[in-house]
């Protein structure tokens, strides 16, 4: 992934509240396309490892309790400009200050349940898609 591609997961609260084609239809109408995707569910052991870098925030218990709370949607976007081009899709990290037409700012619910996923940096992109997918599954 050298700088035209992102990894993103739908969030359990994007999932439970019927949103995957949705985030996806805006997804594809932005220009990204998928080169790998799975519906799959994050142990809570696993949710700890992916978000292992803010293990010191004071929100890390939540964010891992939420993050393997039910299903997600993992994915690995390509698109030139992927990373920063993803990000302005999705919005900022509290829907409260997320744009108006961004992905958190439809369907977040909060800073917690904030819907979406981003990768912040290529480095990024690359650790967290290989996460989730090997190689082989991906197109
Ligand atoms: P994400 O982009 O997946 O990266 C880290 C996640 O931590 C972030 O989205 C939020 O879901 C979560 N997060 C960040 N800040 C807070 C906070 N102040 N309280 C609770 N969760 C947070």
């Amino acid at each position: 992934m050298a700088g035209n591609r992102t990894f993103t997961m739908i969030k359990p609260d994007a999932v439970a509240a019927g949103n995957i084609g949705n985030i996806l239809a805006m997804i594809n109408k932005a220009g990204f396309k998928i080169i790998a995707m799975k519906l799959t569910k994050l142990s809570s052991e696993n949710a700890g490892k992916f978000y292992a870098v803010h293990s010191s925030r004071p929100f890390y218990g939540e964010l891992c309790d939420y993050m393997s709370s039910g299903p997600i949607v993992a994915a690995i976007l390509e698109k030139e400009n992927a990373i920063e081009d993803f990000r302005n899709l999705i919005g900022a990290t509290d829907p409260v200050n997320a744009a108006e037409g961004t992905i958190r700012k439809l369907y977040a619910n909060s800073i917690a349940e904030n819907a979406v996923h981003g990768s912040d940096s290529d480095e990024n992109a690359q650790m967290e898609g290989s996460f989730f997918f090997s190689q082989f599954e991906r197109f």
